[in-house]
């Protein structure tokens, strides 16, 4: 009712504000689309200017939902005359606070390329996307129920304008329509609703409607993702996302069986959601991927020149209510995401998460950048809260700069490139050539080439020196924390097959399982000797060598549990022994694979904070 009362309220103040009378909306086209959890709306708006004077901005309006859940919105207009496809020109959005319109209404002000004249019209587009709108109705069902939203919204455009002729059509998931509200002129073709067309409406014209319909697409909300990107100009960038996710649709009641989900997940536990994509830049390397407690069934990766693709598979379908806490991590190539321009370097990369459709609620950023960085500007392409903190290592002097940003509600059209530059003084102070640096920098020559190292470097400071060394301390100990990640990753992916094993009984796929956990195992622990006979070498790290080499040597015994676990199991299969049986015979392994699996966790964490 209260929006009569503002339309009778408008009525009067439409009297006093002209130049809100002077535009009109000669046709608008409204496509909103319910496939995902994110709801996105697109109006193509065609302006016309029916007053005389010149007009140069266009209001768009929300109601107090809309513009509490929205996340992004953004308007852009095709150049040139005709249908021409392609990606738009964008246009200036900025909040605004009209005079003498409805409070409760939130309005943003588009800025045309050039004023409209009398009888002039603009046709352009208006990108709105909303977290949080879908309600799951009922709010609480079992494992064999279905999922159900409530979709409301007003079957006119909300505006301010008069709209001469307008239309909307709202595109759902593939699945049930329990209900929506039926108009004059309603039309539902498969899964797409459409209303109108609807002439003549006065400025600020409502029409509520209401679509109730099943949605099974995953509702993963990230309550907070932190992603620390670490920047090691020795070649690598480093980015850690720690994520604490939530399925956010209708809360699941009652008991979960797992076995039901699995004899019929599409019956039992459809609005589940089991796997999560994340798209990775091309060239990403290193990667890993665990929960808290490295409770993690499976990942797999596969990519081409464009991307790297990485597949989550939670251990635990996710249920409605149910949240998850995993780290993933990956090292990219600083050449591609490091430049520099007018004697500062700059660091481009993407905000937001790799993963598909997220909605983020708390998002921070955080990039930390070499010790001795300083004129350290941040360049967003939307506003951010921004502070800076100092990440401390022992033997840094001053700490390593670190830039962090936050923002809320968080949707893959985020997902832009940002800008850190800063100035580097460091190599700056080095005055003799890096040839004569001693010792195990010739170790690293390789890398110094990967990424143009200015050799026209010269003077040599001692303490400067011994900076330089720790800071390839430190890559080479995130290389080897990587390392021991993907060790225990594999470990998992043995557990996992048990676990097949004892679902299917293949004793063959098991075996398989272990011929390439064996062969991964192998690699990694190549991987490891280069990095352990540098930090043996370097003075700089004496300290945490201790603490690495007993990561290592416990990371190996935990290794070797969890191997002949495997062989046990398998053995038990083999022989066709009784499940109680072998129970009885891995119980003890099992308690020591525990014990040192904590412990490596301990290590890890302890040797990470260095
Ligand atoms: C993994 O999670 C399940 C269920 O929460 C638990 O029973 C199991 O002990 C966990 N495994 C490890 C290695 O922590
Ligand atoms: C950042 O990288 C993207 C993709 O490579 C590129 O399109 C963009 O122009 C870059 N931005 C800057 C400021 O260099």
């Amino acid at each position: 009712m209260g929006f009569r009362f503002d339309l009778l309220l408008f009525a009067l103040v439409v009297l006093a504000t002209p130049v809100l009378s002077d535009l009109v909306l000669s046709k608008v086209d409204r496509r909103i689309d319910l496939t995902s959890q994110i709801v996105r709306s697109v109006s193509t708006l065609k302006v016309e200017n029916a007053g005389s004077e010149l007009v140069t901005e266009v209001l768009l309006s929300f109601s107090e939902h809309q513009a509490k859940n929205l996340a992004y919105l953004m308007a852009t207009y095709s150049e040139g005359k005709g249908k021409t496809k392609g990606s738009g020109v964008g246009l200036p959005v900025k909040e605004v606070n009209p005079k003498g319109l409805p409070s409760a209404l939130t309005f943003y002000s588009v800025t045309l390329p050039k004023g409209l004249g009398k009888g002039d019209s603009f046709t352009f587009n208006a990108l709105a996307v909303f977290t949080h709108s879908l309600r799951p109705f009922p709010e609480k069902i079992t494992q064999a129920d279905i999922q159900l939203f409530v979709f409301k919204d007003s079957a006119y455009f909300l505006t301010p304008y008069f709209v001469k002729v307008q239309s909307l059509s709202i595109k759902l998931p593939d699945a049930r329509i329990e209900s929506y509200t039926k108009l004059e002129n309603t039309k539902l073709h498969g899964s797409e609703i459409k209303y109108g067309p609807f002439e003549n409406l006065l400025s600020l014209s409502f029409s509520p409607i209401v679509v109730h319909f099943e949605s099974n697409q995953p509702f993963a909300v990230a309550k907070e993702l932190v992603r620390e990107i670490e920047i090691s100009h020795w070649g690598n960038v480093q980015v850690t996302e720690h994520y604490n996710l939530i399925h956010g649709g209708a809360e699941s009641k009652g008991e979960f069986s797992r076995l039901d989900y699995q004899a019929r997940p599409h019956l039992r536990g459809a609005s589940a959601f089991n796997q999560l994509v994340a798209k990775l830049p091309p060239r990403a390397h290193s990667i890993y991927y665990r929960d808290e407690i490295g409770n993690i069934s499976t990942s797999h990766l596969w990519g081409d020149s464009k991307k790297t693709e990485l597949l989550i598979e939670p251990r635990y379908p996710m249920m409605g209510g149910w949240r998850t806490k995993f780290t993933i991590g990956y090292g990219l190539p600083l050449k591609d995401f490091l430049f520099q321009s007018d004697g500062k370097r700059f660091l481009n990369i993407t905000f937001g998460s790799p993963m598909n459709e997220l909605v983020v609620d708390n998002l921070i950023v955080k990039v930390v950048l070499p010790e001795g960085s300083s004129d350290i500007a941040v360049s967003a392409p939307f506003p951010v809260t921004q502070w800076q903190e100092t990440k401390l290592s022992h033997l840094d002097i001053a700490g390593r700069p670190v830039i962090v940003l936050q923002k809320t509600n968080v949707v893959p059209e985020h997902n832009q490139f940002f800008q850190v530059f800063y100035k580097f003084s460091g190599f700056s102070m080095l005055r003799e050539p890096l040839m004569l640096i001693s010792g195990f920098f010739f170790l690293f020559v390789a890398g110094i080439m990967y990424m143009h190292v200015d050799m026209s470097i010269s003077k040599s400071s001692p303490s400067y020196l011994a900076k330089l060394q720790w800071d390839e301390v430190q890559t080479t100990i995130q290389q080897l924390i990587n390392i021991i990640n993907r060790c225990l990753t594999t470990h998992d992916k043995l557990e996992a097959s048990l676990r097949d094993l004892s679902r299917t009984g293949d004793v063959q796929a098991c075996k398989a399982a272990r011929k390439s956990a064996d062969v991964q195992l192998k690699e990694l622990s190549k991987e490891l000797k280069p990095l352990l006979t540098f930090l043996q070498s370097s003075s700089s790290a004496s300290q945490i060598y201790l603490k690495v080499v007993e990561l290592v040597a416990k990371e190996k015994e935990l290794q070797e549990k969890v191997l002949a676990k495997h062989s046990t199991v398998v053995d038990g299969y083999e022989k066709k022994s009784g499940a109680r049986d072998i129970e009885n015979r891995i119980a003890p392994q099992q308690q020591k694979i525990t014990t040192l699996r904590q412990e490596v966790d301990n290590l890890l964490e302890l040797i990470d904070e260095i």
